[in-house]
Formats: structure tokens, C-alpha cells, sequence
């Protein structure tokens, strides 16, 4: 993870990255509404764009197709400003989507230890890549391969295992104030 510096052309969007479970929709709800920024889920994108659900785009076509599908619903975010944007689990395997993450903004990594991840995604079992005989080793094994592109990606990490969401978002807002240089006026 490098500075959390704003550089001067990056706009004020807020890019949330991390595991599936790591608690990206929820916080991400939360931060729209508590800096009255806009909500979008790339995961929503492609679902609406493919008018398939995420599973089924999985099975019809492949998870490669699923990533080209990811990138092109990142690269079409170019541009937007004040909006809070939650992300596949899986944007960062792709190295073309970093700088892109970056360009949107301050980049956070919520993480949270492996077994409360794996107690979290246990409750839904829709996603594609944990229909598997070991899920539990999957998601072991996923963090462990995924954590230094996480860690590139990203400005600033919060690790949520401990921590309420309404804290999480606290500390994220906290750091948006330094990383964008907003005014104390802002902090209500
Ligand atoms: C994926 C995570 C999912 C979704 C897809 C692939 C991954 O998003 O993009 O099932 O590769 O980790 P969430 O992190 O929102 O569950």
C-alpha cells in the first residue's frame, strides 16, 4: 500500500476493494449515506448490463468472460465523481483494472480474518467460485493468491473482524477527510 496522498486529478470517489464477505455493499451503503455520495456496485453493473445474474453469467459463459465484463463496467465509471463504489472480490486479479481502481480515487481494502469470512459467505451460497467440495480451503487459498494485488490496489486498509460496520465506515470517512484534504466543516 503506498501514501494515502490525494494526487491532484483524482476525483472524490471512494473505491472500496476486498474478499467477498468483507462487508463492501453494507459499509459502502453506509458511506453513501453518510457523505450523501452515490452508491454503485460493479457487480450490479454487469448484472444489469448482461440482464444475467452473476452466476449465471459464470455458467453460461465462464469467469474469464465474467472479468472482461468487470473491466468494461470499471472503465465506464471513468469520469464520475462523489460516489462510493463497492467491487467484485475479484476486480484486482486483473492488473489492467488497478490503475483504474486508482484513477477513481481513495482506494480501501476492508479485510477481515479468514474464518469470519468464512462464516459470513457460508450464509449465501450463490457465488460461483466457493461451489466447490472444500470451500473453506478455497477461500483460504483465494486470500492468501489475491492479498498483494489487494495491496497494490489499495490506499488504505481496514481489517472489519472486530469492528461494528458503523465503525468501519468512521474510519474510512476519517481517512477520506486527509486523503481528499476536506474541510473540518465536512466532518458532521
Ligand atoms: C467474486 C466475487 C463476487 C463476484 C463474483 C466473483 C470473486 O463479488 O464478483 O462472484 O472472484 O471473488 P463479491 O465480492 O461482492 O461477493
Amino acid at each position: 500500500m503506498t501514501e494515502a496522498t490525494q494526487k491532484p486529478d483524482v476525483p472524490e470517489n471512494i473505491v472500496l476493494v476486498g474478499f467477498m464477505g468483507s462487508g463492501k455493499s453494507t459499509v459502502g451503503r453506509m458511506l453513501a449515506r453518510r457523505l450523501r455520495f452515490r452508491f454503485l456496485d460493479t457487480d450490479k453493473l454487469v448484472e444489469e448490463r448482461a440482464h444475467l445474474r452473476i452466476s449465471e453469467i459464470f455458467e453460461k459463459h465462464g469467469e474469464a468472460d465474467f472479468r472482461g465484463r468487470e473491466t468494461a463496467a470499471l472503465t465506464s465509471l471513468c469520469g464520475i465523481r462523489q460516489h462510493i463504489i463497492a467491487t467484485g472480490g475479484g476486480i484486482v486479479t486483473v492488473p489492467e483494472n488497478i490503475p483504474l481502481l486508482r484513477s477513481l480515487g481513495l482506494v480501501v481494502l476492508l479485510t477481515a480474518e479468514p474464518d469470519e469470512i468464512y462464516r459470513r459467505v457460508s450464509r449465501n451460497s450463490e457465488r460461483p467460485l466457493l461451489q466447490v467440495e472444500d470451500p473453506r480451503r478455497r477461500v483460504l487459498d483465494l486470500m492468501a493468491s489475491r492479498l498483494p494485488s489487494y495491496e497494490a490496489a489499495a490506499h488504505f486498509r481496514v481489517d472489519s473482524t472486530r469492528l461494528q460496520h458503523v465503525d468501519v465506515t468512521e474510519k474510512i470517512v476519517e481517512e477520506a477527510h486527509r486523503f481528499f484534504h476536506w474541510p473540518q466543516s465536512m466532518r458532521a
